[in-house]
């Protein structure tokens, strides 16, 4: 059996800066053997820890989806040690890249659904993936209406934006993109915070809808209440954890909230289950 600490090598393929203060940035990944990258078999909503030799171990969601074949993405905010180190690599370079880990949004369940893509902020990665996927040729007919409501602070702030741009010219898709504010007077999309959006443009909840939400804490606190309104049960709503983590496979116990380990029982949740679950997060 495969010690399940080691990473695979991969190369840095390509960077992209994508916002405009540049604290985020996408890091295209080409696994060094091709056969890492089929053991790599992951679904959207997973993440992985990315490692730099001497430096540590990050757990980052991934940002690329499973329809895309060849390389693999994540997109990181630099906020510590070890982000810093990664932001100032270059393409070319060799790191490391342990996973796919913890579970995935419920694709089977949600088949045959209306999906409400509801994302703030940086934590749009993983749900970068799920749109990427469904939108997929082989995917999209397994779903019924697809929803995007993506805010940021200002336009300069989305993630990205090439892609949003691609999306808005589909007929099958609905893009509600939104930032807190502009001063652009030809900004061609909403202007408002996620929740006020959400409220706006999302249908109501029903049996076959289900709502995917990432983002900041402030960004759920007040979106929540706004499914509620809009009668979205709460084992329809489904939610992503980011704990501090560690070894990412369920044995150092760093994750755990109550009897759960977020790294291996997570980082998706219903909104359901975490309501059964201690305050901790
Ligand atoms: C499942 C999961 C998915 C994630 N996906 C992404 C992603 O797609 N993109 C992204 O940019 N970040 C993501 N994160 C957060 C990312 O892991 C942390 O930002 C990173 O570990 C910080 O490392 P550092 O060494 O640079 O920071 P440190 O030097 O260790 O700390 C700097 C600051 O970051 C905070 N921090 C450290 N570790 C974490 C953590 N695990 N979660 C939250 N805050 C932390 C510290 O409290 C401190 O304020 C994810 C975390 C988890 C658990
Ligand atoms: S990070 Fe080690 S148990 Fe979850």
């Amino acid at each position: 059996m495969q010690n399940p600490y080691l990473p695979y090598p991969v190369r840095i393929e390509d960077i992209i800066t994508e916002t405009e203060d540049k604290n985020l940035k996408t890091f295209k990944l080409v696994f060094l053997d091709p056969e890492d990258e089929k053991k790599f078999n992951y679904r959207a909503g997973q993440f992985a820890e990315l490692s730099i030799a001497g430096k540590g171990e990050i757990p980052i969601g991934i940002a690329s989806s499973p329809t895309e074949k060849g390389y693999i993405m994540f997109t990181v905010n630099k906020v510590g040690l070890v982000t810093s180190h990664l932001h100032n690599m270059k393409p070319g370079d060799i790191m490391g890249v342990r996973g796919p880990l913890g579970n995935w949004y419920p694709w089977d369940v949600m088949e045959g659904k209306n999906i409400v893509i509801i994302g703030g902020g940086f934590a749009f990665t993983t749900l970068r993936s799920s749109v990427v996927y469904m939108l997929d040729p082989a995917n999209r007919p397994k779903f019924k209406d697809i929803h995007v409501i993506y805010g940021a602070r200002s336009p300069g702030m989305l993630l990205y934006r090439d892609e949003l741009a691609q999306w808005e010219t589909r007929d099958d898709i609905h893009m509600h993109i939104t930032v807190d504010a502009t001063d652009d007077p030809d900004w061609p999309y909403n202007v408002g915070f996620v929740p006020t959006v959400t409220d706006d443009k999302a249908p109501a909840g029903d049996a076959d809808t289900y709502a995917i939400v990432c983002g900041p804490p402030i960004m759920i606190k007040f979106t929540q209440p706004v499914l509620d309104k809009r009668a979205y049960a709460h084992d329809h709503i489904i939610m992503s954890l980011e704990m501090r983590m560690k070894c990412g496979i369920g044995i150092c116990g760093r994750c755990n909230i109550g009897k759960e380990y977020v790294c291996k029982d997570g980082p998706v949740f219903t909104l359901d289950q975490l309501n059964r679950m201690p305050k901790e997060y």
